[in-house]
């Protein structure tokens, strides 16, 4: 796997390089470059090796994948919407660029990637790099993350229109699970595959896990372990798996899916070590 993440960080860094305005491209490249554990990147590339595909003609799409999951950490980490300070271990990147570079930013991310993945896979067909473009904007855009994250922010303080337990299936689905069947989607897509259904259905119950997961470290871990504030989920009175049904219950779940995961993936030493490092780290 650290090889997997030492080339996407070598493809990133090439990707982005400063130009005018420099305080754009250097607040785009701030959250992008930052130590994240580059797991959608990983997914994506390890999805196209096990389907029998090339990993670097997969680098391009799993860079533009890691570049739209910072576009949303950026926004998501602004006043307007989880107001936290801190990302990835450091200051997040409104507090470093201000407010308006840092929304400017991510909205330069949405664009650029998709434009990485149309000017670097020169060794797909066009037809496979429209197929690759159309998981994007659809996991991207209104019909997947940005969805996800309106419903996050709108069911905040119990102000949930219908039945919460559905609520918070759509809110994992879109803000979490849906940059995880991008991943694995692109690389089976990338590799030659058209049957799709085995790989998104495995990338939403190990992208709704990895949510439930991120829910219980937000209440059980350290600023140290996770790099970013934790407790906001209930001081901001968020509907997640922990408040809806506990802690416990929360863990409970969380296993259930990771063994369901783990069943399905024997052939997978890197996802055998994604499964095995969100166990790590909630202590189960
Ligand atoms: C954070 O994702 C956002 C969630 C979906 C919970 P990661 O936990 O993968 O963040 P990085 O990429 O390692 O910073
Ligand atoms: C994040 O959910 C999902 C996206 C950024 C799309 P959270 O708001 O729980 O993520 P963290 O905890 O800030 O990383
Ligand atoms: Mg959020
Ligand atoms: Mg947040
Ligand atoms: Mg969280």
């Amino acid at each position: 796997m650290n090889n997997m993440i030492n080339l996407v960080n070598e493809n990133l860094e090439k990707y982005m390089e400063i130009v005018y305005p420099e305080d754009l491209f250097k607040s785009m490249r701030y959250t992008v470059l930052l130590p994240g554990k580059r797991l959608r990147p990983v997914m994506c590339l390890e999805t196209c090796r096990m389907k029998g595909g090339n990993i670097e003609d997969a680098m391009p799409t799993a860079c533009a994948i890691e570049m739209l999951h910072a576009q949303t950490l950026i926004h998501d980490d602004l006043p307007c919407m989880d107001n936290d300070d801190y990302r990835r271990g450091k200051l997040s990147n409104h507090k470093v660029f201000g407010e308006a570079v840092a929304v400017l930013a991510g909205d330069a991310l949405l664009t650029f990637a998709p434009q990485v993945i149309a000017k670097f896979s020169q060794n797909l067909s066009p037809q496979t790099v429209l197929r690759v473009l159309n998981e994007y904007f659809t996991y991207a855009g209104a019909y997947g993350v940005i969805a996800g994250q309106v419903i996050d922010i709108e069911s905040e303080k119990g102000n949930v229109s219908g039945d919460k337990k559905s609520v918070l299936e759509y809110i994992h689905t879109h803000k979490t699970a849906d940059l995880f069947k991008l991943s694995m989607r692109t690389g089976a897509i990338i590799a030659g595959e058209d049957d799709l259904e085995d790989v998104t259905q495995f990338a939403q119950t190990l992208g709704f896990a990895f949510q439930i997961a991120d829910d219980i470290l937000d209440e059980i871990s350290t600023f140290e372990e996770m790099g970013k504030t934790i407790g906001k989920d209930k001081t901001a009175e968020k509907l997640t798996y922990v408040s809806l049904y506990g802690l416990d219950n929360a863990k409970c779940k969380l296993a259930c899916l990771l063994d369901e995961c783990y069943d399905k993936i024997q052939e997978s030493r890197i996802f055998k070590e994604i499964i095995d490092g969100i166990k790590k780290r909630v202590g189960i």
